[in-house]
Formats: structure tokens, C-alpha cells, sequence
């Protein structure tokens, strides 16, 4: 049997890094060796056991990014054994009603690497080729594996319609959030980034996010209506899985504007529904994303949305168990890390 290394959870707090079975390729699958996989808030849920979609034993890592090793000659896409590819990690059937409306990333039966099946945190990973993207030569492996996370704030911003000039207010100054503004304003938007650490904000502005706010010690309606003259934010995205700020994105958001909520609240928020009626606000869920590897390489690419700024640090393989403990304990010491094979 050839072996590899793989970081593996058995059960919540047991995460190590195992030898394990090189997996071989199925018919339409490409076999890649993984160079870069980036640590997201979801693998530390599947080790704390807080993400009820995990399933155990599981081997983490949806942020993924390699080398074809092998690959079918005939596959769709007309990859090579050599190129530099970024993983779609979510698997779709293909003929569900959302599938059969373009809308794959809600598939009845999603399969999201890493927590449904297992994930690519390992030295190789096999995946359907025509879910491979290939990504420009010379862009560095660190950033790659950001690709991810990228795709998941765009999909909020697409699927609020965000355009040139509006105010866009974001809840949660997290990787996902941070991203969203530095997109946000690579859109022309006006970004607003609200928080109740003061240290996230403080970075925030030195990656160049126009406005603010910590809804912790000021008003936050108050604020985002005097930076708005009034009009309120004409898209606002939740980014941070909060029931308090679900709720406040009713009254952050301008009258016939949108909400996208993108955080994942583990539980209820009671919602005042007459202000939905009264300003007519479009409510929209934004889950993954769909189609949108290509448009967030290209934002990384031409350094619109500079995510080398939230590259906290790299680490090997052999120590992402340790790093990932540490994720757990003191997650305000990380923004992003990026595991290296
Ligand atoms: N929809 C998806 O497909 C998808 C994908 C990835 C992550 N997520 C979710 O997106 C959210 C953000 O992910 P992340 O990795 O950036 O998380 P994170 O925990 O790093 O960031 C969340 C931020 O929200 C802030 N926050 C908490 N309560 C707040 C409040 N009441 N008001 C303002 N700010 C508040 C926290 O201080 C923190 O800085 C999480 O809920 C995560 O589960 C969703
Ligand atoms: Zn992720
Ligand atoms: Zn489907």
C-alpha cells in the first residue's frame, strides 16, 4: 500500500496528522498533489464539533489548491498532467431543481469537501476534473488557496446585486467579512465594516476600508446614517453568524434595499417583519458559491482584492494539528493560515 499523510479528525477534539491510503483516481476524476490548503473557521468547527453537517471520521481541508498528476487526456476542460489547478470543493448532482437552474451550490444533495466527505488537506487529493480550475502560473500558492474564502464573500456581493456607488455595510470584520469590504470596494462600492472587536477594525482600516464602526461602544445606525446622509446602506451583508446582528441588518439596510446573510447563526433570530414590509427588503441566503473560482482568481490575480494582507502565517503539514488546537483556543491570533505541503 503507497501512503501519504492526511489531517484527520476521528471525533470532536482529536485532530492529527495520519499516515494514510493514497487514494487513486475514479472514472472523470483528476488525482493532484496538493501544494497549499488554507485552515478555514469551518475545519476548527469540525474539530470543536460545533458544525452539525460533519460527519466522523472526517479528513479536513476544502481550500485547496495543486499540481495534476494524473488526469484523463479527453477530460472537459482540457487540463494537463503538470497544471497548476484550484479545487471547487462543492459536488454537486447535477439534476436537482437547483442544479437544473444554474443554482448547484444549493444541490439538494451538496457534498462540501471536508465536511460531508473527506477534504484534501493531505499530500494527494482525488477530485472530478471538470471541478478543477486552472489558475495562472505565477500566482503564488499562498494566495491560491485563498481562492476559496474569496468565493464566498463574492457570492454574498453577487447575490445582493451590489453595484458602483452604493453603501454597502458588512457585519463581521472575519476573514469572510474583510474580504467582502476589500470586494465590496473593488465593486466602487462604499464599504462599511461593522465589529465588536476593536483589534479586527483597527486591521480592517489599515487594509484600506473606508469606514468602521464598532457596534460595541457607538450606534450603529446612527453612524451608517450620518456616513449615508440618511439613506441607509443599499446592500447589507451579514457576515458574522450572530443573531444580534441578523437583526440589525434590518436596520442597517436602506428602504428597498438587500440583506444577504452569509454568517451561519446556530440559532433562531426572532425578526420584526414589518420593517421587511415597510422598507421592502429583499432577504437573500448566500451559501457557498457557484461559478465564481474564476472571477475571485482574477481579483487575486490583479491584486484588486489583495488577500496576502490576511495571510496570518504558513505552516507545515506535520504541524497543523498543533496550529489548528491553537485556532480553537486563541482565534483572534489568526486571520488566515495557509498549510504548505
Ligand atoms: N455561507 C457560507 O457558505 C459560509 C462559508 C464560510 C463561512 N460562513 C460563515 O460566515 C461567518 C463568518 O466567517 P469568518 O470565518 O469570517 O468568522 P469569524 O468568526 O472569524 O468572524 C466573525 C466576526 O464577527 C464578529 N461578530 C460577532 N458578533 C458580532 C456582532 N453582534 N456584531 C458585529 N460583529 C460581530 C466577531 O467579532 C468576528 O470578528 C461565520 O458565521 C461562518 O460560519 C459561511
Ligand atoms: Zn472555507
Ligand atoms: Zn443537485
Amino acid at each position: 500500500m503507497i501512503t501519504m499523510k492526511a489531517i484527520k479528525i476521528d471525533e470532536p477534539w482529536s485532530v492529527e496528522c495520519v499516515e494514510m491510503e493514497k487514494p487513486t483516481p475514479k472514472n472523470g476524476e483528476a488525482l493532484i498533489k496538493i501544494v497549499s490548503a488554507g485552515i478555514c473557521g469551518s475545519d476548527i468547527g469540525a474539530f470543536r464539533g460545533t458544525n452539525g453537517l460533519v460527519s466522523y471520521p472526517r479528513v479536513i481541508g476544502h481550500e485547496l489548491a495543486g499540481v495534476i498528476e494524473e488526469i484523463s487526456p479527453d477530460n472537459k476542460k482540457g487540463l494537463k498532467v503538470g497544471d497548476k489547478v484550484i479545487v471547487d470543493p462543492y459536488l454537486y448532482c447535477g439534476h436537482c431543481y437547483p442544479c437544473s437552474i444554474g443554482r448547484t451550490n444549493c444541490c439538494a444533495d451538496l457534498k462540501v469537501l471536508g465536511v460531508h466527505i473527506d477534504g484534501g488537506m493531505a499530500e494527494y487529493f482525488c477530485h472530478p476534473d471538470d471541478m478543477l480550475i486552472k489558475m495562472p502560473d505565477d500566482l503564488d500558492w499562498t494566495l491560491a488557496a485563498m481562492a476559496e474564502p474569496l468565493t464566498i464573500s463574492l457570492h454574498g456581493v453577487h447575490r445582493g446585486g451590489l453595484v458602483a456607488g452604493e453603501y454597502c455595510a458588512i457585519i463581521g470584520a472575519g476573514p469572510i467579512g474583510l474580504v467582502a469590504g476589500m470586494i465590496a470596494q473593488a465593486y466602487g462600492a462604499h464599504a462599511i465594516l461593522l465589529d465588536l472587536v476593536q483589534e479586527r477594525l483597527d486591521f480592517a482600516k489599515e487594509l484600506g476600508i473606508e469606514y468602521v464602526i464598532n457596534s460595541a461602544n457607538e450606534d450603529p445606525v446612527a453612524r451608517v446614517s450620518e456616513i449615508t446622509n440618511g439613506v441607509m446602506a443599499q446592500q447589507v451583508m451579514e457576515c458574522s453568524g450572530a443573531n444580534p446582528a441578523v437583526r440589525m441588518s434590518l436596520d442597517l439596510v436602506s428602504n428597498a434595499g438587500r440583506v444577504t446573510l452569509t454568517g451561519w447563526p446556530k440559532k433562531e433570530t426572532p425578526l420584526p417583519t414589518d420593517i421587511i414590509t415597510r422598507k421592502e427588503i429583499d432577504i437573500r441566503g448566500a451559501r457557498t458559491s457557484a461559478g465564481e473560482f474564476e472571477e475571485a482568481i482574477e481579483l487575486i490575480r490583479t491584486k484588486k482584492v489583495d488577500v496576502s494582507k490576511i495571510l496570518t502565517r504558513t505552516v507545515s503539514l506535520k504541524d497543523a494539528p498543533e496550529v489548528i488546537k491553537d485556532i480553537e483556543k486563541n482565534p483572534g491570533n489568526y486571520m488566515k493560515v495557509v498549510v504548505m505541503m
